[in-house]
C-alpha cells in the first residue's frame, strides 16, 4: 500500500497547469513547514524502533517528491516554450512586402542632366538670388521702365525695386559685375511669374547659360547649344528662327523638330511641327555697359532655357501641374 501522502500529493501534482502552482505545491510538502518536512521534525517523539523505520519511508518520500517536482517543472518548461513558438510562428515562405527607394524628381533629373552636357564643356554654375533688385531683373538686361516685360500682371513685385526674378538672366549681369572674361557658366534656379495654367505655374526653373571673350561668336553660339540639344534629344532637326530679347543682339529662338509627331503637325506644336525650347542671342552692348566692361572689347552670346518644359518634351507630359502636385504614383515613374 502506497503512503497517502504520497498517494494526495501524486493526486495534486497530476492536475497542475503552471509554475506557479508546482511552487506552492513544493512548499506544500517539503518546504520549511510542508507536511512531510513537519513529520520528519516530529520523528523524535517516536519510540526507536518506529523511529528508524518512519524515518526511511520519509526520506524516500521526500526524495520521491522532489524528483517528481523536478521532472514536472521540466515538462512544464517545455510545454511553454512549445506554445509560445506555436503563437510566434512566422511563416517565412511568405513574399516580402514592397518597398521603394526615394528618388529625383523629373525637373530635377532634367536639371542635372543640362548641367552634366555643359560641365562637359567647360561651363561652370552660378547662382544668384530669387528675391532681386529691378535694377538687375530690368534695368541691367536693358529692359526699361516701360517695357511689357514689367507688367504687373507678369511679375511679382516685392517693394518698387524689389522683384521675385522673372527670370535667371540677372545673374548674367551679377557674374560679370564681379568677374572678367574669358566667362563659361550656366546659371540655374527657380523664377517666378504670376501666370497658372496647364503650361504655366508661378514658380518653375530656368537655366541660363553665358559664354564671353573676346573672340565669340554667333557660331560659337550655334555650336554649343546644337551640341547641347543633341545630347539631351538625340539626332534631332533644329532650327534657329530670328527673335527679340532686350539683352541680346541679334537674337533668335531655337526649334527642334516636334518629338510627339515628327514634324507632321500635332496638338503639342500646334501644327507646325516644330517646338521652341530656347531662347539665345549675342550680348547686347548695353547689357556688358552696365556690367562695367571697357566699351567695344568683349563679345558674348547668352542662352535661357525652362527646364519644365524640356521635361515635358522630354517625358511627353501634357500638364505642367503634376510636377508640383507630388502625386508618388506620377513620380514613381522616372
Ligand atoms: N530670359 C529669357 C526668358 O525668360 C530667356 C532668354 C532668352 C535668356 C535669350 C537669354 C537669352 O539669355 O539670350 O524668356
Amino acid at each position: 500500500m502506497q503512503d497517502p501522502l504520497k498517494q494526495s500529493f501524486l493526486k495534486e501534482i497530476d492536475e497542475i497547469k503552471s509554475i506557479q502552482e508546482l511552487i506552492n505545491i513544493k512548499a506544500k510538502y517539503i518546504g520549511k513547514k510542508g507536511v512531510v518536512t513537519e513529520r520528519i521534525k516530529n520523528l523524535g517523539r517516536l519510540p526507536s524502533d518506529e523511529r528508524r523505520s518512519q524515518g526511511k519511508i520519509l526520506n524516500e518520500i521526500k526524495d520521491f517528491i522532489e524528483e517528481t517536482i523536478k521532472n514536472k517543472e521540466k515538462e512544464l518548461k517545455q510545454k511553454e516554450i512549445s506554445e509560445s513558438l506555436k503563437k510566434e510562428f512566422i511563416d517565412i515562405t511568405l513574399p516580402g512586402k514592397d518597398f521603394y527607394f526615394g528618388g529625383s524628381h523629373p525637373v530635377n533629373k532634367t536639371l542635372l542632366e543640362i548641367i552634366d552636357i555643359f560641365k562637359e564643356l567647360g561651363f561652370t554654375v552660378e547662382e544668384g538670388p530669387e528675391v532681386e533688385l529691378d535694377y538687375y531683373n530690368f534695368e541691367a538686361l536693358n529692359i526699361p521702365k516701360d517695357h511689357p516685360a514689367r507688367d504687373m500682371q507678369d511679375t511679382f513685385y516685392v517693394s518698387e525695386d524689389v522683384v521675385l526674378r522673372t527670370h535667371t538672366s540677372p545673374v548674367q549681369v551679377r557674374v560679370m559685375e564681379k568677374k572678367e572674361p574669358p566667362l563659361r557658366f550656366i546659371s540655374p534656379g527657380k523664377v517666378y511669374r504670376c501666370d497658372s495654367d496647364i503650361s504655366h505655374t508661378p514658380m518653375f526653373h530656368q537655366v541660363e547659360g553665358l559664354m564671353v571673350d573676346e573672340e565669340v561668336s554667333f557660331s560659337h553660339l550655334k555650336g554649343v547649344l546644337v551640341y547641347f540639344l543633341r545630347r539631351l534629344f538625340g539626332d534631332i532637326p533644329i532650327r534657329f528662327r530670328p527673335s527679340f530679347f532686350p539683352f541680346t543682339e541679334p537674337s533668335t529662338e531655337i526649334d527642334i523638330g516636334c518629338i510627339i509627331c515628327g514634324g507632321k503637325g500635332c496638338r503639342v506644336c500646334k501644327g507646325t511641327g516644330w517646338l521652341e525650347v530656347l531662347g539665345a542671342g549675342m550680348v547686347h552692348p548695353n547689357v556688358f555697359k552696365f556690367a562695367g566692361y571697357t566699351e567695344g572689347k568683349y563679345r558674348g552670346f547668352a542662352f535661357g532655357m525652362g527646364v519644365e518644359r524640356l521635361t515635358m518634351l522630354k517625358y511627353r507630359i501634357d500638364d505642367i501641374r503634376l510636377f508640383f502636385e507630388n502625386d508618388i504614383r506620377f513620380l514613381r515613374q522616372f
